[in-house]
């Protein structure tokens, strides 16, 4: 099933130079290894466990579509966006012979309205503290879930980092070696969710950082 993505407010409304920064880095980021591969696993482990067969996904921020690829198997369509043209086309590279038929990869902002809504989960993976407008993605995932869907993300909390990391993100990112990030606790993160009319059901931490917890989150039904 194929859902055609419109070209949309939101991604043509993106600063230019966060866009370049995620274009320069794509084919960087997809040789680069998983930071932790076990706890990647346990990440793939808990998503399967959450989504059902029937579930059509949205996953936003889809980066290369590694994650995607893994999950599809477990659903039955995965749409999976980026806001960077050149990760998307790294993504739609590893489709065809031996890849799941059932996603497909769209360039989109993760504030867009995408073609295919309501869906029954959205994913947000490594993303939700680069966005520019936090409030205004997660009303997107809200609007585009249906009612009881699932809201599964992870995010970079760097509020729990040590102060001299958290001192350094600011330069990194003036000198273009990071993009910009928006400083999050995670009490913080849960307060966004909740305002956004999210039910805040799990939050787990995987691996051995622990600034990066996984939310499981639900839109009302
Ligand atoms: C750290 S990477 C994570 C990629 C993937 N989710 C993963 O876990 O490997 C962040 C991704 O979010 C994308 N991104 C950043 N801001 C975005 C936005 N506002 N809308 C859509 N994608 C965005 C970037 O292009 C990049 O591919």
């Amino acid at each position: 099933m194929f859902y055609p993505v419109p070209a949309n407010k939101a991604l043509m409304e993106r600063p230019m130079e966060t866009q370049l920064f995620w274009d320069r880095i794509a084919p960087k980021y997809a040789r680069k290894p998983v930071d932790d591969p076990d706890a990647y696993e346990e990440k793939l482990a808990l998503a399967a466990s959450l989504l059902r067969p029937s579930d059509r996904v949205l996953e936003i921020g889809c980066g290369t579509g590694t994650t995607a690829l893994r999950l599809a198997p477990s659903v039955m369509h995965y749409t999976a966006t980026d806001g960077a043209r050149a990760m998307i086309g790294i993504a739609d590279a590893k489709l065809g012979p031996g890849a799941p038929a059932n996603v497909s990869f769209h360039h989109a902002d993760a504030g867009d309205q995408i073609a295919g809504a309501p869906f029954d989960a959205v994913c947000a993976f490594s993303l939700l503290h680069l966005v520019e407008d936090l409030p205004d993605v997660l009303a997107a995932v809200n609007t585009q879930l249906k009612p009881g869907g699932l809201f599964l993300s992870k995010t970079v909390c760097t509020k729990a980092a040590a102060w001299p990391i958290r001192a350094l993100i600011p330069t990194l990112t003036a000198l273009r070696f990071a993009p910009p990030v928006t400083p999050l606790s995670e009490a913080e993160l849960v307060r966004f969710l909740k305002d956004a009319g999210f039910t805040v059901e799990r939050k787990i931490h995987l691996g051995t950082k622990r600034m990066s917890p996984i939310i499981v989150a639900r839109k009302p039904a």
